[in-house]
């Protein structure tokens, strides 16, 4: 797959690795194309590098033969990427259980509208939700041996500062003993342990953003469009294992799944789905962002 950058994104992420101030030029350019019009925005110039790996990931995209349908889970910064950057005839879907209008980031995402389907509500019900937690312990997770799965993780688990899952399942902040904690945690018998059984408050707290019952938003979707050439895997921290068996199937031979907060025990979101991809004979891992704490990976299906 041959790769061609944004020419202003590849500027500004080469200023930022190699100039210590250049995440506020970014910033300053953001606003001056209005895109980034929050009270008090310098303060938050330490996410620009998330800024840009967001930008790593819809570049990726921009670089497929053809991008005629594109579905992101999470609404936020990246929708402005997408909206901003897609082709003229591109298909933009950005689902989220968050109104436009309840971001701080309100007016940009309202300029980008006319070429992003902002779709309001939640992606799954509670019934899915809670059929995919099933509470059991798994030799195969999502048609792969789990044993091929456990052997992929490695470069997934990073030690984390103030992660809440670190916290619930004592989690060594050392590099070294992390890994072997880690494994010994989510292993039993060979066997996946069901992340609901783990860490069953957060799980349980993430039910609160799913539907009594259907048709959800993201059913609304996928009534609408047939096939993806890139799906951005970035909602909740548990519902994003579910959406991935709703979606996944739709990503057409030579399309892209782009995952946004892939290491743990920082996040629980993507983490095995990285893992899963990495092992599995049926997708190709393209990139992988090592030097932000959250992490991006882009992987492409055969
Ligand atoms: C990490 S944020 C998305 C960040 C966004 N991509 C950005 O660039 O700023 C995750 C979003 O997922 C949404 N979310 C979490 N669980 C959800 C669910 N089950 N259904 C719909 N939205 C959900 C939250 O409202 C939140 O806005």
């Amino acid at each position: 797959m041959s790769f061609d950058w944004n020419r202003k994104l590849l500027k500004y992420h080469l200023a930022s690795a190699l100039r210590p101030d250049a995440n506020t030029a970014l910033l300053q350019g953001l606003a001056k194309t209005a895109l980034d019009t929050r009270a008090g925005r310098a303060n938050d110039r330490y996410n620009v590098p998330v800024f840009l790996q967001y930008a790593v990931g819809v570049n990726f995209a921009l670089n497929l033969d053809r991008l005629d349908t594109v579905l992101e889970l999470g609404s936020g910064y990246s929708s402005l990427l997408w909206g901003t950057l897609a082709p003229e005839g591109t298909r933009i879907f950005s689902v989220d259980g968050k109104p436009v209008d309840a971001y701080d980031i309100r007016e940009p995402l309202r300029a980008v509208a006319h070429r992003v389907r902002f779709v309001t509500g939640p992606t799954l019900t509670r019934e899915q939700y809670r059929a995919f937690y099933d509470g059991q312990t798994r030799a195969e997770f999502l048609g792969l041996p789990v044993a091929a799965l456990r052997e992929h993780l490695g470069p997934f688990v990073r030690p984390a500062q103030r992660s809440p899952y670190a916290a619930a399942l004592d989690l060594p902040a050392d590099s070294g003993a992390l890994a072997p904690a880690v494994d010994a945690r989510l292993f039993e018998g060979g066997g996946l342990r069901c992340l609901s059984r783990l860490l069953p408050q957060p799980w349980e707290a993430d039910a609160r953003f799913c539907a009594p019952q259907g048709p959800t938003a993201l059913d609304g979707v996928l009534a609408e469009a047939e096939t993806f050439d890139a799906v951005f895997y970035d909602c909740g921290e548990f519902s994003t294992l579910p959406e991935w068996t709703l979606t996944s199937g739709r990503i057409r031979p030579g399309g892209l799944a782009v995952f946004h907060d892939v290491y743990f025990p920082k996040s629980v979101k993507t983490f095995l789905l990285c893992a899963l991809l990495a092992a599995s004979p049926d997708w190709d891992v393209l990139y992988h962002d090592t030097t932000t704490p959250q992490g991006l990976l882009v992987a492409r299906r055969r």
